[in-house]
């Protein structure tokens, strides 16, 4: 019976572009994902983006946007990352949708129809000038422990201290500057500290699943046990928890509460089951109908539900979420997978500013993903432990093991196959059948492997299959055996034991290497390889096609340009130093908000001619994506010829107000440089996106 499972990672913030730590998550469940599908079972694997919260919500207004553009434009952004690393969700949805609006407010129904809802009045900072309570990321003031200046309302960076921001002494706004007062407001909690929830959580944390697994992995159950269980008074840490803010806040409503928004960490989990449901609607291609399937597959006891989440965000996703759904009345999730944090050179993340390794540098520099997916499997284990990116180790596994010992296996052989014996396979004698039984009898172990997230074990053993089959080429010479007669048969046996070991190898490596694998099907002529077909050989007389080369090795080069860093750029710095570059000194320092006033889009030029009467101006014909093209003046008549800015891409100004000019209407400017003494240092220079830019993209 294949088995049906919904499987989810963590919901990144919609504040931000991915980081590395972000594509390892998502690798290390893709992998999972495509293990589960080569075994034939059917996997729902859903993401999203996590919308809601007061930080969004103040970044969204320093970028001059509303909330809902803000996080719109971050979604806009996230699919170069996913494609880019061969990350197959099967859905991306966001935690503002509809879907989960409805189901936030009906669990929380539920859970107060179940008597787990209270309210307390609490007091909390507030700032008279916006007029809002301040989360406790944004009071600052001096640390009660050590007096450092500006610490953040929770704890303090200097000397490490916890505390609660009303015990800063100098509090002030980091939003507005203002000293903020305490005022009450009503709060609605989550009762964790009723006897069920404890009781149903003391069971739940050290329960298993139908599949025998254990819901949380023991390391991370010892963790949440000191939180969870009594000490030697009898106390315990799991207090009620507060899921209610103040408007104005970014969220979802609490129904019969006006102006009380739910805590963003209500909400964020519920986007799980809100993905989910949005995507059997897109199934259905009805809402209604969707939404039966929904409820009829989580109804389903055959459903199993896991996710993939990281080690910062444990109490939520192994107590607060089985709780909220146990006492709804839901399917709980049959198993929590967490996993360590990336660090890259031995450096933490900040979760901000990412690190070092920026994923889509990393594809523009041409470095290939699956050289990446194969490292960080190398790395990645069922425990949640930290993994660490290094340079140098990256370059050893994928140049000595993957490029080394798998795809020379391939490489050496086919060119034999191909010139003697017109691509088809032979006979294989014995040694060779003891080879492959040998690469199928590990088939169990490793698929054993793949289940239990245990990636860098599974990868190991291939590569110590692929150890013995090296060595079985080693020991038979083939390069040897083409140059003697009567070896041919010898010979078309010992590239046919390549081929079919590769083949296996292959199947093995599939979850990591989807696109390798489709290349390795194309090059066989074979259908989609499974696990299962690792115990059908090809057989003789099967032809493969040409071999065309599978995989480069890492060039240092490329690694060298991946960790540059970017040349920082300080505007004020350089107005200080009064360099005046390209002829002119730098115009006053903008916010971010002034530049995004400025809507920059690509442009392509779908025609260009001289206008008659003007030496300067060329008259220009721009297609921004919209219904119809524009009309734009340029006054670039003296660096280019009409036909040489035709079916070219440039930038544009696309809400400049429309300009009368002598000529006629001018809808916009395009982009171009000069030197501000255009004597000395002629030229006018079109701006041209990189390739793949698309006319209507917005510039930012
Ligand atoms: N929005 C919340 C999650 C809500 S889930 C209902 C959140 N977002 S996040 O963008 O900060 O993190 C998303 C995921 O990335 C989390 O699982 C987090 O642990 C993971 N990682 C963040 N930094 C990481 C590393 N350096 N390494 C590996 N994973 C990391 O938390
Ligand atoms: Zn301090």
């Amino acid at each position: 019976m294949p088995r049906q499972l919904f499987v989810t990672t963590a919901l990144p913030y919609a504040n931000g572009n991915f980081h590395i730590g972000h594509i390892m998550e998502y690798i290390q469940a893709d992998i999972w994902v495509r293990y589960q599908r080569m075994m034939g079972n059917a996997v729902h694997f859903v993401c999203a983006d996590d919308c809601h919260g007061a930080p969004i919500m103040i970044a969204a207004e320093k970028a001059g946007k509303t909330p809902q553009q803000f996080v719109a434009d971050i979604a806009a952004g996230r699919k170069p990352y996913l494609d880019g690393f061969h990350i197959g969700f099967d859905n991306w949805h966001s935690t503002d949708g509809v879907e989960n609006h409805e189901l936030a407010q009906a669990i929380y129904i539920d859970l107060k129809a179940n008597g787990l809802i209270t309210t307390r009045v609490i007091a909390q900072f507030f700032d008279t000038e916006k007029n809002m309570f301040l989360p406790d990321r944004f009071i600052k003031g001096e640390c009660p422990k050590c007096g450092a200046k500006d610490q953040y309302g929770d704890n303090c960076e200097e000397c490490g201290a916890v505390y609660s921001p009303t015990e800063l002494k100098n509090p002030y706004s980091a939003l507005s500057g203002v000293t903020p007062v305490l005022r009450d407001s009503e709060h609605y909690f989550f009762k964790l500290s009723d006897p069920r929830c404890v009781a149903f959580l003391e069971k739940w944390t050290q329960g298993s699943n139908s599949q025998g697994q254990a819901h949380l992995q023991g390391e991370v159950y010892n963790k949440i046990k000191e939180w969870l269980l009594p000490d030697a008074e009898g106390k315990r840490d799991l207090g009620d928890w507060d899921i209610s803010r103040d408007a104005p806040y970014f969220g979802i409503e609490i129904p019969d509460a006006p102006g009380k928004y739910f805590y963003v960490w209500l909400d964020a989990p519920i986007g799980y089951l809100a993905s989910l449901k949005n995507r059997f609607i897109k199934l259905a291609g009805d809402v209604t109908l969707g939404a039966h399937n929904y409820d009829a597959f989580l109804a389903d006891p055959a459903t199993e539900q896991y996710h993939f989440i990281g080690k910062d965000i444990i109490t939520f996703h192994t107590l607060f979420w089985p709780a909220m759904l146990h006492f709804s009345g839901r399917k709980t999730p049959n198993a929590i997978f967490v996993h360590g944090f990336l660090t890259v050179n031995s450096e933490k993340m900040s979760k901000s500013r990412g690190t070092g390794l920026d994923p889509l540098k990393y594809l523009s520099l041409g470095m290939n993903p699956e050289w990446l997916r194969y490292y960080l499997a190398t790395k990645l284990t069922s425990r949640n432990e930290d993994v660490e990116f290094s340079p140098e180790d990256f370059m050893a596994r994928v140049n000595s093991d993957l490029v080394g010992k798998y795809i020379n296996i391939a490489s050496r052989a086919a060119g034999f196959l191909a010139k003697r014996f017109g691509g088809q396979l032979g006979a294989i004698s014995d040694d060779g059948t003891a080879l492959l039984t040998q690469i199928q009898i590990e088939r169990t172990s490793i698929e054993q492997l793949y289940e239990a997230r245990e990636f860098a074990k599974a990868l190991r053993e291939t590569m110590l299959l692929a150890d013995r089959v090296n060595e079985y080429v080693d020991a038979n010479k083939p390069w040897e055996l083409a140059k003697q007669a009567d070896m041919e048969t010898r010979l078309h046996d010992v590239c046919t034991v390549c081929i079919e070991s590769f083949r296996a190898l292959t199947a093995y490596l599939k979850p990591v290497l989807p696109q390798l694998a489709t290349q390795v099907e194309a090059f066989l002529k074979i259908e989609p390889l499974s696990f299962a077909s690792v115990s059908q050989p090809l057989g003789a007389g099967h032809a493969i096609g040409n071999y065309q080369h599978l995989m480069q090795r890492v060039d240092i080069k490329q690694l060298e340009a991946l960790f540059e860093p970017a040349a920082p750029v300080e505007p004020s710095q350089t107005a200080i130093e009064s360099i005046a570059p390209g002829g002119e000194t730098l115009a006053p320092v903008i916010g971010i908000d002034d530049f995004s006033k400025i809507d920059l889009r690509i442009a392509r030029i779908v025609n260009c001619e001289a206008v008659a009467g003007s030496t300067k101006l060329l008259r220009l014909t721009l297609d921004v994506g919209e219904a119809t093209t524009r009309n734009v003046f340029s006054g670039i008549a003296s660096s280019y010829q009409p036909e040489q800015l035709i079916g070219k891409l440039t930038v544009m100004v696309a809400n400049l107000a429309p300009r009368k000019m002598k000529f006629g209407i001018s809808e916009g400017m395009v982009l171009a440089a000069s030197h501000a003494d255009e004597k000395a240092t002629p030229g006018i220079y079109v701006l041209e996106p990189f390739a793949g830019a698309q006319p209507g993209m917005r510039v930012h």
